[in-house]
């Protein structure tokens, strides 16, 4: 059997990261792309979203929507890149990818010697990533570790037993997750966040922007990402991280946009407030 029939499809909540993939190989293809993930195309086709991409539905309101998230993905993975370059500057050598999906971080940016990343997912996702970067013949350029474990699980102690160090540093990022996870799970996620985080941690978040549940979700097709997503931001981030032993600083979509040269041009439909895009730092 080739690596493609025996390949596990994607479902359910994985599912999106393969979607997420898609949208980094079309930025990819792009002359002034602000980031270049030469292994999104392998992931996307592989789950069956390239060459041929969803058909964009009638309804204008959707086919905006479709393109915001998609506009949010390329925004976000740009602010996260930003600030993984900034922890490995300040010396951090250990990087938690939490929900890591098709995320090639580790085989795309520069790391510094000696830098350990850890990929969390569950096996799914993990198992088809594997399969997708052999048949690449893809090559990482730091110790890659990957951690099959569900979010909702004694995750701390599945990232202890791979060799995480909680005496040093870490970057975490939180891409596209939190989203998922009901509030009591996010939470708890925080919470084991800081108890695995050394002074001069620091951790990057994306989170549902106020109100996107009901602008985006009320009416999203069954399966698809905005179907899934249960959790906003919280009404002040920085209150909210503070107390989890954070020091964060927010961004809005439109701010970070502009800032790399792709400004948002039509009008604020809502209020925008910041939080959505999150660096923070453990003091
Ligand atoms: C939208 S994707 C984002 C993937 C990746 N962070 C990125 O931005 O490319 C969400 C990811 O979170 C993972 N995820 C959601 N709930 C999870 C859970 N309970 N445990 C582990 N992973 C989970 C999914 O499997 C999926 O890979």
């Amino acid at each position: 059997m080739t690596d493609e029939q025996e390949r596990v499809q994607p479902s359910g909540v994985w599912a999106t990261a393969v979607g997420v993939a898609r949208v980094r190989a079309l930025e990819t293809e792009r002359e002034n792309a602000l980031f270049r993930d030469p292994l999104a195309q392998a992931f996307a086709a592989a789950g069956g979203l390239w060459p041929a991409s969803p058909p964009l539905p009638d309804d204008e309101a959707a086919r905006r929507r479709r393109l915001a998230v998609s506009f949010s993905i390329v925004i976000r993975t740009k602010f996260l890149d930003d600030l993984l370059q900034q922890a490995c500057a300040a010396g951090v050598r250990q990087v938690v990818l939490l929900g890591a999906g098709m995320d090639s971080r580790a085989f795309r940016m520069d790391w510094p010697e000696g830098t350990r990343l850890f990929e969390v997912d569950t096996a799914a996702p993990l198992d088809f990533k594997a399969s997708v970067l052999q048949q690449e013949r893809a090559v990482a350029r730091c110790e890659r570790i990957t951690v099959p474990v569900d979010l909702r699980e004694d995750w701390p102690a599945a990232l202890a037993a791979a060799g995480h160090d909680p005496s040093a540093p870490t970057v975490w990022i939180a891409e596209g997750l939190l989203i998922y996870l009901p509030q009591d799970a996010v939470e708890l996620l925080l919470a084991r966040i800081g108890a695995q985080s050394a002074t001069g941690s620091r951790m990057g978040l994306t989170l549902g922007s106020r109100g996107v549940i009901e602008r985006f979700g009320a009416d999203a097709a069954p399966g698809s990402a905005a179907s899934m997503w249960v959790s906003e931001m919280p009404d002040d981030p920085v209150a909210w991280l503070a107390g989890h032993g954070w020091e964060a600083s927010c961004h809005t979509l439109r701010e970070r946009a502009a800032a790399y040269g792709r400004p948002i041009n039509t009008p604020p439909q809502h209020e925008e407030r910041p939080g959505g895009l999150i660096a923070a730092i453990r003091r």
